[in-house]
């Protein structure tokens, strides 16, 4: 009766992201109560395993009682305070873990809120810093046509054209957009392995023109998220580095949904060894506990702000709840708890399960038109024909289908239109994989059934 109650409470009261509202009517959202490990507790006594990381940031499992014991222990000191003119211990203490783990050219901290202002910090701290060395025409961006970097406007104006951000298109600012570099539909109709980076290509055609107006290159590193779980090869990021270096031009490394060993790495740029001008972290970063972002950036970059208060320079950007301290000392706890827990070890054995799965289901299922996989991504791409790679249609729903099969047989699959994804927390254990992977494969039998 409660849950009953709770449901219309919030279909009488709240606006859901992402939702069409209408579906609540026949779907109502489901009402969870409590969460441990990859497991969501729903108050009607069922469970659902956590296969997204509840939006691709929980890695060490929920409530992890590390990371809640640091959020109870700061709640006893200081629960916020204003970061210009103040500071507090765990911010100092976030920003020295965050620099001995990521690429050592960056030496600066920069903290926001989330996902999307992290990136819009790196945007626009990258446009005034050729402001302020006397090279003002450097004010435009170039990204890849299927990115994904944030719903706020200047996030959504390098990001690719979607369902995300097509109704915005007028209030968005114009952006260089090269090819993504997506190898199963490669739009110069190359074969990884057989090409010559066409894609690469592209994006120096489009450097080549307008360095002299690029403030900077900005993309996810290894993987685009949103765009569709697009894993690509690692030479394209390094190639990107290396365009950035010959034109003078930022690289900015959105690492929000794959920093923090989404990638089997500890950054997606790892991979690579690049090393990136600015560098955007959230989500993971608090193993998902809190809402908390983070820019870092190079000691070039911070100089060129650094003058008299008269001469102008400074960077007049913040938020309120920029470095609250709880959640800084929840990522303290978090980034600790790769080395005490052995993380990246348990990662190496969760891909390697999932390779297994993906290339069964390649092999088996004959709506499968692709899989990729990195670190804790993995994705399924369905096809209507496997020959021709025609897309299911959008009113087909497949997605929205897949998710309802996935809470009758408790897991929580949230796939990106037809393709259906895992971006698993690191805690699961090999019985909790065993049945994830068994349950999908009965969904996408099932939906190639229906397929016939
Ligand atoms: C690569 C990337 N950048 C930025 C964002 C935006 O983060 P937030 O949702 O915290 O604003 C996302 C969110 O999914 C993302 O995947």
């Amino acid at each position: 009766m409660e849950t009953v109650d709770y449901i219309q409470r919030d279909i009488n009261s709240i606006w859901h992201p992402y939702t069409q509202m209408k579906d609540l009517e026949k779907f109502p959202p489901v009402l969870i109560e409590k969460a441990i490990g990859a497991k969501l507790f729903a108050s009607d006594g069922k469970f659902y395993y956590d296969t997204i990381s509840s939006w691709w940031c929980n890695i060490h499992g929920h409530c992890h009682p590390g990371v809640m014991g640091a959020i109870r222990e700061q709640t006893e000191k200081l629960d916020h305070v204003i970061f210009a003119g103040f500071t507090h211990a765990p911010a100092i203490e976030l920003a020295e873990e965050l620099l001995k783990i990521a690429p050592r050219n960056l030496k600066k901290v920069f903290f926001s809120d989330n996902g999307s202002t992290a990136v819009e910090v790196a945007m626009k701290m990258s446009f005034q810093y050729w402001k302020n060395i006397g090279l003002p025409e450097k004010e435009n961006f170039l990204s890849l046509d299927s990115a994904y970097h944030g719903d706020t406007i200047g996030a959504m104006s390098v990001s690719g054209n979607s369902i995300f951000n097509n109704i915005f298109k007028p209030l968005l600012f114009g952006s260089f957009k090269a090819k993504t570099p997506y190898c199963y539909r490669c739009p110069f109709s190359k074969k990884y392995g057989e090409c010559s980076f066409e894609c690469l290509k592209d994006a120096e055609n489009i450097i080549k023109l307008h360095f002299r107006k690029i403030a900077a290159v900005i993309l996810e590193p290894m993987v685009l998220c949103a765009g569709g779980m697009i894993v690509y090869p690692k030479e394209y990021l390094k190639g990107i580095e290396e365009l950035c270096r010959k034109y003078d031009i930022h690289l900015i490394a959105d690492e929000v949904a794959t920093g923090f060993a989404r990638t089997g790495k500890m950054f997606a740029v790892n991979h690579a060894e690049v090393n990136p001008d600015f560098m955007c972290l959230s989500k993971g970063i608090t193993s998902g506990s809190l809402s908390l972002g983070a820019t870092l950036t190079t000691p070039k970059i911070f100089n060129a702000f650094y003058d008299d208060y008269e001469k102008m320079k400074t960077f007049y950007h913040g938020h309120t709840h920029t470095a609250n301290p709880i959640a800084c000392s929840s990522a303290v706890k978090s980034i600790k708890l790769f080395s005490e827990e052995n993380t990246l070890k348990k990662i190496e054995r969760i891909n390697r399960k999932m390779s297994v799965f993906l290339s069964n289901v390649k092999k088996m299922i004959s709506i499968v038109g692709d899989t990729r996989e990195i670190g804790l991504i993995g994705a399924i791409e369905l096809v209507k024909n496997r020959n021709t790679k025609e897309h299911f249609l959008f009113e087909e729903r497949i997605g929205f289908k897949i998710y309802n099969m996935g809470l009758e047989k408790n897991i929580l699959l949230r796939p990106l239109g037809n393709v259906i994804y895992f971006f698993l927390p690191a805690c699961l254990e090999d019985d909790e994989l065993d049945y994830i992977f068994s349950a999908s494969y009965d969904i996408l039998s099932a939906i190639e059934i229906r397929n016939k």
